[in-house]
């Protein structure tokens, strides 16, 4: 299985840092956040990582290299036009290719337990789902993805930054899936939704209504969205960093 780490995105809201890198370089503990999101996908015995690269592509570059200081080998794969995370993922398609599941793991969230990739692996080939979400119970639910919980840790359904009355629970996604490859051609088929991106949760919820597989798995450990200035020092004052 491959990873793939979009890391392409402005950051508009992480200005003025983002004005000379992206914001998957800021640090949290000792390292970028998107060291953190490599080193959780080698955890789960994941060593081939395709990064999507965008917004001063460069500076990720020149950082991470070719993944040897990890022990991964890196690719990266440009998005031309940020048009949101679904246009990010299509354009890792020829690097994933359509022969196996893979999995993401957004290059700005923080994941305090090392184990949530594998975690996640597993329940996905356990219970043989198409796409499997991580999930975490969320306060805030206008800022995030949020799924209808079915039996079995079926998805009955998902919305992308409900209000509050629209929300059909607080189970927030977390940045965290493991995909099929279906997923590519779907995303050519859906049409540009919240914010005029193109939204990974609506072409979920599309390959759900053609009756694919979609389930959901709680994730443990301290998930944080390190999008904002305010989260970002939440994330590095609340978190006992390891090494
Ligand atoms: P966000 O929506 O939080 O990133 O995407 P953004 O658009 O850069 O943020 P703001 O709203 O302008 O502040 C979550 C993740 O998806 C990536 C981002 O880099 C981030 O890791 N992303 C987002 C892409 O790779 N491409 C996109 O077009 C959008």
């Amino acid at each position: 299985m491959k990873g793939l780490i979009p890391a392409a995105g402005k950051g508009t809201r992480m200005r003025p840092f983002t004005r000379a890198y992206p914001k998957e370089l800021l640090p949290v503990g000792e390292k970028a956040v998107i060291e953190h999101a490599i080193h959780t996908l080698k955890e789960a015995g994941i060593e081939e990582i395709v990064i999507i690269v965008g917004w001063k592509q460069h500076a990720i570059l020149d950082y991470l290299r070719s993944g040897e200081e990890y022990g991964v080998k890196i690719t990266y794969a440009v998005q031309d036009e940020r048009n949101g995370l679904a246009g990010a993922i299509k354009a890792g398609e020829h690097v994933i290719g359509n022969q196996e599941d893979f999995v993401v793991v957004l290059g700005d969230k923080y994941l305090e337990s090392r184990e949530v990739v594998k975690d996640l692996r597993d329940f996905h080939d356990k219970k043989d789902f198409d796409v499997t979400i991580g999930t975490q119970e969320v306060e805030e639910v206008e800022s995030y993805g949020i799924i209808d919980p079915g039996k079995d840790n079926k998805v009955k359904g998902m919305i992308e930054k409900p209000s509050r009355e629209q929300a059909p629970s607080n189970m927030g996604i977390t940045g965290v899936y493991i995909l099929s490859p279906e997923i590519f051609d779907i995303i050519e088929e859906i049409k540009k939704g919240k914010g005029d991106e193109y939204q990974l949760t609506d072409a979920i919820e599309k390959m759900r209504k053609q009756n694919f597989d979609v389930g959901y798995k709680g994730i443990v450990g301290e998930y944080i969205d390190v999008g904002t200035p305010g989260r970002l020092r939440r994330a590095n004052k609340e978190i006992n960093f390891r090494e």
